[in-house]
Formats: structure tokens, sequence, C-alpha cells
């Protein structure tokens, strides 16, 4: 027999030394949800292990994942108020500006904070924009992502994740942060982001499921592959330091494409959905979750990710620890 390739699967050693993907903590991103008041540790119901905190309690939660290794994090707000133009997303003393001055305050540059740069948690109609009647108006809403993402900046953070899926953006956010003096501060585009029923749990989460309609005229619709590929492209040439994909697990052609045409880092964020659907197959005792969990997470790094942002985090630095995955 001139082939046997089950030479390189003969025991652990020789196994762990052919694997094709590797893993490491430094490329995990932790999401975490603040929300306006104080001493609020509140779970979420639909993200088991998920929390809503206050500024003034996150840094529990920091503490655990820097304990795990893991040192970088992608910050959601939910404000008190919500009104039609979303006006608490770039108020310097909105929920998100005031968590990154606290995180920053107690970590100092330990802690790389990543904001997502959005409107629907702010807004009272649930839209990622301004409305036009019943439209979002793109070029209207631009405006307000910028002054949102130099309001973050202002309070120090390091990237700015624009989620909303306006065309231009981009470009219009990094004149704008050039423009106050944040050259430094770095983008990473949600480019490539489809409507997807997998955003459930999220927006139980933080209030923000769309009062009318749905998103469809702003995230892409999911029969489509190459667009994908256009996307990732136009946000790259506008500027984008990195470039993410999401959902990631029923995604994994696209991110496959993306990172072979793209020049920069690509980002997988397997959202709320797929992490509520694994922990609750788990919990009937259908799947393991564990094993899940680790092979689930290796394949969107073998599809082509670099780095990925998963409520799984804590769980997969773990894996990767032991030398379950990596
Ligand atoms: C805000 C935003 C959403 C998610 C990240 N940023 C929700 C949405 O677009 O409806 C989803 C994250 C998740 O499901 O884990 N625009």
């Amino acid at each position: 027999m001139k082939n046997r390739p089950r030479r390189l699967r003969a025991n652990e050693n020789i196994r762990r030394l052919s694997r094709e993907t590797r893993l490491s903590v430094d490329s995990l991103i932790a999401p975490l949800f603040l929300i306006e008041g104080e001493n609020i540790k509140n779970e979420i119901s639909s993200l088991e292990g998920h929390f809503q905190f206050s500024p003034d309690r996150v840094c529990e939660e920091i503490e655990n994942l820097l304990s795990k290794g893991i040192n970088k994090i992608l910050l959601f707000g939910i404000p008190k108020e919500k009104d039609c133009g979303g006006t608490g997303s770039y108020d310097d003393n909105g929920i998100i500006q005031q968590g990154i001055l606290e995180i920053r305050k107690t970590f100092g540059d330990e802690i790389y904070i990543i904001t997502d740069v959005c409107m629907c948690e702010y807004t009272s109609h649930g839209h990622c924009g301004i409305l036009d009647g019943e439209t979002v108006d793109n070029d209207k809403t631009l405006e307000i992502l910028a002054k949102i993402a130099v309001s973050h900046a202002k309070a120090g953070s390091d990237m700015i994740a624009p989620s909303d899926m306006m065309d231009g953006r981009i470009k219009y956010i990094r004149k704008q942060l050039d423009k106050n003096d944040f050259k430094d501060t770095a983008i990473l585009s949600y480019a490539v982001k489809y409507s997807s029923a997998f955003y459930g749990p999220f927006r139980d989460a933080v209030g923000s499921a769309p009062s009318f309609g749905d998103r469809k005229t702003y995230q892409m619709d999911y029969h489509n592959r190459k667009e994908g590929v256009k996307e990732a492209l136009i946000d790259q040439d506008e500027s984008a330091d990195m470039i993410m994909v999401k959902p990631a697990l029923s995604y994994l052609d696209v991110i496959s494409d993306v990172a072979k045409n793209s020049l920069v880092p690509v980002v997988a964020y397997s959202v709320s959905g797929e992490y509520a659907m694994i922990k609750s197959a788990g919990k009937l005792n259908i799947v393991d979750e564990y094993s899940i969990m680790c092979e689930t997470a290796v394949s969107i790094y073998r599809a082509g990710a670099d780095i990925l942002i998963t409520y799984f985090a804590k769980e997969l630095a773990d894996a990767i620890k032991k030398g379950d995955i990596g």
C-alpha cells in the first residue's frame, strides 16, 4: 500500500504534531454587556453564564477573563433611556463611555477594549440607524455612527467595531476619527454581517429587537456568498483594520472565501444563537456540550478565521490550556 494516512493518527503525539489548525488564547475575544446603573449583575436568561454588569461591577468579570489569559473584550451597552435618534449612543457620559473609563481606571492598558458601534440598543424603534419613514436613511446614519465612534475613542476605546451595515461607514468613521486626532484607534468592521435568526438571544439580552419590520434592507441575505467577499473588499479598501464575518457556524464557506480574498485579519463572531443552541442541547444531554464547543470552535478557525469572538471564550481558553484543542 502506498498511502497510509493512518500513520499520522497513530497516537496523540503524532496527531498533535500534524495538526493543521492551531489555536491560541491570544486570538479569543470575549463579549461583555454593560448596563446603566449601580451594583448590577443580572444573569441573561437566554445566555446562561453571561451577565449584564453595571460599570462598577464589570471589573469582576474582567478579572475572571484575565485569570484565563483573555485580555480582549467587546463591549455592548444597554442604556436606561432610548429615543428615536439613539442619542444615548454618543453621550460622553453614556453607558459604554462610563464602562470604558471604569475599566481603564482599574486595568490600564492590560486590557484591549473593542466597542460595538451601532444605534439599535439606543433607538426606541430598535433599528440600526436614523429612520426616514420606515426605512433606515444610510447617509444620515453615517453622521451618528461617526459621533459614536469619536465618543468611544475619546473615552479610551482601542478599537471601534461598527455593526450597523450602512454603506460607506468605514471611510466616514475613519475620516472623523483622524480629524479628531484618533489616528491610532483601530477599526474592526462587521463587514460581512448577515440578517440572521441566530441573533435572537442577543436581542433579548440588550432589548434591541426592531419594533417593526426586520433588518433585511441593511444586513445581508444569507443566500449570498460572493457578496460576502464584495463587502469585505469594500471595507478593506475603506481602511478597515480587520474584517468580521458574522454569524460563524452557518457561514464557514464565507469565512473561507473572505480569508482567501482579503489582506487583513479575519474575525469570526460565533453569535448568541450558536452558543444558546449548544448550551441547550448539552443541557438536554443530547450532545456533549464540551466536545461540541471544541469541535465547532476549531471548525471556525479551520475555515480561515484568525480571531474568534465567542461566548465560550473562558471555556475555550481552558480547553486550549488543557491541550484538548489547539
Ligand atoms: C448590534 C449587534 C447585534 C449583534 C452584535 N451587534 C445584533 C443585531 O444586529 O441584531 C449580535 C450578536 C449576537 O447575536 O451574539 N447591531
